[in-house]
């Protein structure tokens, strides 16, 4: 088979260049799922061109212009889940089952932003002056640069663009090296859809491309996901010329069990929260902070948990996790878990790279016991199929474990105390709180978001996207 080579999406067109790059199939990596090339300034400059073009028409278009592209594009996504979370799978290595929930979710959050395009966020209120008054309007705000990562590929890139383009902005998407075919796949419905030309582009390429975006002037906000590291330079370049900017970054979120919890529904909440979708997602429930009544009964119960997973390529229907993203990834959760048993800490469940019969980037879970609050573990983002556990006294000590650290994205409880739960939700440092669920699987209709060196800006999502991808004017009149 052979693989195609994708193109840049500039003003309408399919913009071809030397497909230098190649994306891998993560379960069987001799398999090429696409080939795309490497953009840079010129590329960038075109599509802002084009967007800049393209955004009085398409900010002042009556709003039932902007719903129905949306509602097509959701409908398109939708329709075809399956397929497109057949790739999604192939190019990241998420499992069949979340490949196509999370397209499910890419075309849900479009019809969601369909229903907002249509909703109108402005005021009406009495002045202080009695004869006057005043509204205040929701404005476009123009040009939006898209910086998203490869974990969630199409929902990302979904919950960046729909809100961005309901309320009459223009988009320049620069799309993660490792996972360009199911961008390309995103970029080709909303081309389908009879989007007005200008109105939505994307070049592929490294870090060259999100620099230019960065600091390219007719961009006038930008959404990043991604590092903490490339996150700062991104808000330092936006800052520095007034764009607008929204940063979501790491995460290293606490996922405390309390004596009184249920022990099955626990063990399942920290599987799904630490394991699932490889542990590649900014919400993993990464550090587990277990009380002492219940520690040795739940670790072995996870460890028993962990042994039985069925790891393997992602499209096998068997399989109930799939390989890191990339060999760097894989390289990265290998040395976090030498890291951890370096620093003291007993590794169950395995840890090691594993040989299948396809090559690809597999390895066994990981469950670190035994660790203390300084070690790196407990500290650091992994981002790997690698959870820690911290042995607390009592809850006031689980509390003031779960607010240690630099992050604060995502925060869990699981415990029958409804005063225990209410008093975490409120004390968390975190911009998420869960109780008796994982730190991962959020809705789309809600603000996303964190605290601390997490995020940055606005958050994500929902209502608190109306903030972000709007402007407000206050209007005073007087008759
Ligand atoms: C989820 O947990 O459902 O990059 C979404 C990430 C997050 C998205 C998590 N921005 O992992």
């Amino acid at each position: 088979m052979t693989s195609p080579a994708l193109p840049h999406y500039i003003d309408g067109e399919r913009v071809r260049a030397d497909a230098s790059n190649a994306s891998l199939n993560p379960s069987n990596t001799d398999e090429v799922v696409a080939l795309f090339p490497e953009g840079g300034e010129a590329e960038v400059d075109a599509a802002v061109q084009a967007a800049r073009r393209a955004f009085p028409a398409w900010s002042e278009a009556s709003p039932e212009l902007r719903s129905d592209c949306l509602d097509r594009v959701g409908d398109a996504i939708l329709n075809r889940r399956e397929e497109l979370g057949h790739l999604l799978s192939r190019e990241e290595g998420k499992t069949l089952a979340e490949g196509i929930g999370e397209t499910a979710r890419a075309g849900r959050i479009f019809k969601y932003f369909a229903g907002e395009a249509l909703r109108r966020h402005g005021q009406n209120l009495d002045s202080v002056r009695p004869g006057v008054e005043i509204q205040t309007y929701r404005q476009a705000v123009g040009v939006f640069g898209l910086i998203t990562p490869w974990n969630f590929p199409i929902a990302i890139p979904a919950w960046k663009a729909a809100p961005a383009l309901a309320f009459g902005n223009t988009v320049v998407l620069k799309p993660a090296g490792p996972t360009p075919a199911i961008a390309a796949a995103l970029a080709d419905i909303i081309f389908d859809a009879a989007v007005p030309k200008g109105v939505f582009n994307l070049v592929f390429g490294g870090g060259r491309v999100g620099e230019a975006i960065v600091r390219h002037p007719g961009i006038d906000g930008i959404s990043f996901t991604g590092s903490q590291r490339v996150g700062q330079s991104v808000a330092a370049g936006a800052v520095a010329r007034q764009a607008r900017v929204q940063l979501e970054m790491g995460g290293k979120n606490p996922l405390v069990v309390l004596d009184d919890a249920d022990l099955d529904r626990a063990v399942g909440i920290a599987l799904d929260g630490g394991y699932f979708a490889t542990g590649q997602r900014c919400t993993a429930s990464s550090k587990l902070i277990v009380t002492a009544g219940i520690h040795d009964r739940f670790v072995a119960a996870l460890a028993q948990r962990l042994e039985a997973l069925r790891i393997g390529d992602a499209l096998d229907p068997q399989t109930q996790m799939g390989p890191a993203v990339s060999a760097e990834q894989l390289e990265q959760n290998l040395r976090y878990v030498e890291i951890a048993r370096q620093e003291g800490g007993r590794v169950l469940g395995g840890g090691q790279p594993l040989q299948l019969a396809t090559p690809g980037y597999y390895m066994s879970p990981a469950l670190v016991t035994e660790t203390g609050p300084e070690m790196r573990i407990n500290r650091e983002e992994v981002f790997g199929p690698v959870a820690s556990v911290l042995r607390v006294k009592n809850y006031e000590e689980a509390l003031e474990q779960a607010n240690g650290g630099e992050f604060g994205l995502s925060a869990g409880i699981v415990t029958g105390s409804l005063k225990h739960a209410r008093h975490f939700q409120r004390a968390v440092r975190a911009g998420m709180v869960m109780v008796n669920l994982a730190t991962a699987g959020v809705d789309y209709h809600v603000p996303f978001g964190g605290t601390r060196k997490s995020s940055y800006g606005q958050r994500e999502q929902g209502f608190a996207a109306v903030e972000f991808y709007t402007q407000t004017k206050t209007a005073y009149s007087w008759s």
